[in-house]
């Protein structure tokens, strides 16, 4: 590979759930330095990065759902204009000639229209210009080979990307097992990163929050804990589309894995407890914390939520309890909120304790319910139902 192409910058779309644009911009100015430009759109950041950083990118971003890599806009308001621009883009920094393909096409406002027709053009015009025909196939039925290209069309512009995640980068490998409901993981990540306390920052390490999930399921909010109090790369175990570009230099690869690999893990400064009721989910817990590397951290323990109790005098209790997706369920929700709120005040609150709630509800009543006054933080759509995550003190 030559210099040029080695110091070569990517224009990057990183693409997260709506409502999560602020918390994943929070996470790559962290990343790549207040100078980054970064430009928020709804559902995703844009931003330029050299290889280097789209590496680190995909293994440490927390909150994120994938990255692509843009590689070109233009006009096209025909079938043969979008086979002819497409045939011109230089393809083969990204894919392999022959390599199967998912096209993920979308038009809105335009003369072109038929998203079949617009991702076979797209996959005739690669084709042509790798010099072997790229098979198109559908998302169900592709290969692990597959690549993905993404067309979207806005009053006849198109814009084309290539997903350089592979994957979803929730999919960090570790939640093989999963008990009601459960939490997607960069979900986890974003509820415990919006409810960072701003006190906190600073303070000497004997001062951290401990964390608390009285309702744990498999786990999700727990795991992701400890993985963020530990700095653990979240995206270590698992391998990136990227990484298997032409134009990425694998020597870089294995340097920015080996560089991340060897950072020591700090053990997180204070306890992390997660439990439930159910015996089903609490082996689930066990293994995904296992698999995750990070089961040595938590305490892990069968128990009604009315046996909760404070691991020390200051944290944060972060859960979401169940959503009631049937009517008969919705009707006992505002009791079990309120059992909640009664038990937090009664052991999370009083002399020396500084305990805080963070709550992911599907209705804010809900929050209303646990007598606690919360200021909602976060608004996203979890498995297609709208939810908020509260934050408040636990006081009496
Ligand atoms: C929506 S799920 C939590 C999902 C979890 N965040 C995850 O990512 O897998 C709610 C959990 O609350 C638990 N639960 C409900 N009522 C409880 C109670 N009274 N005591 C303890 N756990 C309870 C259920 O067993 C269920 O696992």
């Amino acid at each position: 590979m030559s210099r040029s192409q080695a110091s070569e910058r990517r224009e990057l779309f990183v693409v997260c759930a709506p409502g999560l644009e602020a918390i994943v911009e929070g996470e790559l100015r962290g990343l790549l330095g207040g100078a980054a430009e970064l430009r928020a759109q709804g559902g995703g950041i844009e931003v330029e990065a050299s290889d280097r950083d789209l590496l680190r990118l995909s293994l440490k971003l927390r909150t994120a759902t994938r990255i692509l890599a843009r590689l070109a806009s233009f006009r096209a308001a025909s079938f043969a204009e979008l086979h002819r621009r497409a045939g011109r883009l230089a393809w083969e920094g990204l894919l392999r000639p022959g390599q199967p393909l998912v096209v993920r096409a979308s038009a809105e406002r335009s003369r072109l229209y038929h998203t079949g027709g617009i991702a076979e053009r797209i996959a005739r015009g690669i084709g042509e210009r790798l010099g072997a025909p790229a098979p198109l196939c559908r998302e169900e039925d592709a290969p692990p080979e597959a690549a993905r290209v993404i067309a979207r069309i806005v009053r006849d512009q198109c814009t084309l990307s290539v997903d350089a995640s592979g994957e979803a980068l929730h999919r960090r490998g570790y939640r093989l097992a999963t008990a009601k409901a459960p939490l997607r993981e960069g979900l986890a990540a974003a509820l415990l990163l919006a409810s960072v306390d701003p006190s906190s920052e600073g303070e000497g390490e004997g001062e951290a929050e401990a964390i608390v999930d009285p309702m744990c399921g498999s786990g999700t909010l727990a795991i992701e804990a400890a993985l963020l109090a530990s700095r653990t790369p979240p995206g270590l175990a698992r391998a990136f589309a990227c990484e298997g570009w032409p134009s990425i230099d694998r020597a870089l690869v294995d340097a920015v894995r080996a560089e991340l690999a060897a950072r020591p893990r700090v053990a997180p400064p204070a306890p992390i407890v997660a439990s439930d009721r159910d015996p089903g989910a609490i082996a689930a817990t066990e293994a995904n914390a296992e698999r995750a590397g990070v089961r040595a951290w938590l305490t892990i323990r069968q128990a009604e939520l009315r046996e909760a109790a404070p691991p020390g005098e200051r944290g944060l209790v972060i859960t979401n309890p169940p959503y009631g997706v049937r009517i008969a369920e919705r009707r006992r929700l505002p009791a079990i909120y309120a059992a909640l709120g009664a038990r937090l005040r009664e052991r999370f609150a009083g002399p020396g304790l500084r305990w805080r709630l963070a709550l992911l509800v599907p209705d804010p009543s809900l929050a209303a319910a646990t007598g606690l006054t919360l200021a909602p933080r976060l608004h996203f759509r979890n498995g297609g139902i709208p939810v908020t995550l509260f934050v408040g003190a636990i006081t009496r």
